[in-house]
C-alpha cells in the first residue's frame, strides 16, 4: 500500500513532464531531412550520437560525404553495405555541395 503510494507520487510529475515534451517531438530534429526511402536508415543509424541538424548542417561534396560516412561507420554507426550506398546517394542528392545552404527553406521558428 505504501510502496503502491509512493510509486504513485513519484510516477504523476514523471507522466506530466512526458506529456508536455510530446508536442515539441510532434515537430522534431529529423523534420530537416527530406522525406525518402533512406530517411529512415540516417534517422536510425545516424542521429543516436548527435541529432539530424547536426549531421546536415553543412553541405558536402560527393567525396566528402563518403569519407565522412567512412568516420562515422568507424565510430560505430550501424548500416550494412547496401544501407551506406543508401545513406550516402541521400546525403549526396539532399545535402550536396551544390544548392540552397541546408534549412533556407525552412519553417520560421525552428
Ligand atoms: C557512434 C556515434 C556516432 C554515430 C552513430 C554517427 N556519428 Fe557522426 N559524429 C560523431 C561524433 C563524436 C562527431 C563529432 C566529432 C567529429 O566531427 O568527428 C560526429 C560528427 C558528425 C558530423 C559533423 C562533422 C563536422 O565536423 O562537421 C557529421 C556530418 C556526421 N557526424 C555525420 C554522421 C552520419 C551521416 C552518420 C550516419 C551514417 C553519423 N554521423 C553517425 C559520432 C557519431
Amino acid at each position: 500500500m505504501t510502496i503502491r503510494r509512493a510509486i504513485l507520487a513519484l510516477a504523476t510529475p514523471i507522466l506530466a513532464i512526458l506529456a508536455s515534451a510530446l508536442p515539441a517531438l510532434a515537430q522534431g530534429p529529423n523534420d530537416i531531412l527530406p522525406e525518402a526511402p533512406a530517411k529512415a536508415l540516417v534517422v536510425r543509424a545516424c542521429t543516436a550520437c548527435h541529432q539530424a541538424p547536426q549531421v546536415v548542417a553543412k553541405r558536402r561534396a560527393p567525396e566528402d560525404w563518403d569519407a565522412m560516412l567512412g568516420k562515422m561507420l568507424d565510430r560505430g554507426a550501424q548500416l550494412t553495405e547496401a544501407e551506406q550506398d543508401q545513406v550516402y546517394e541521400y546525403l549526396v542528392k539532399y545535402f550536396g555541395a551544390e544548392g540552397a545552404p541546408v534549412g533556407a527553406e525552412a519553417p520560421k521558428g525552428r
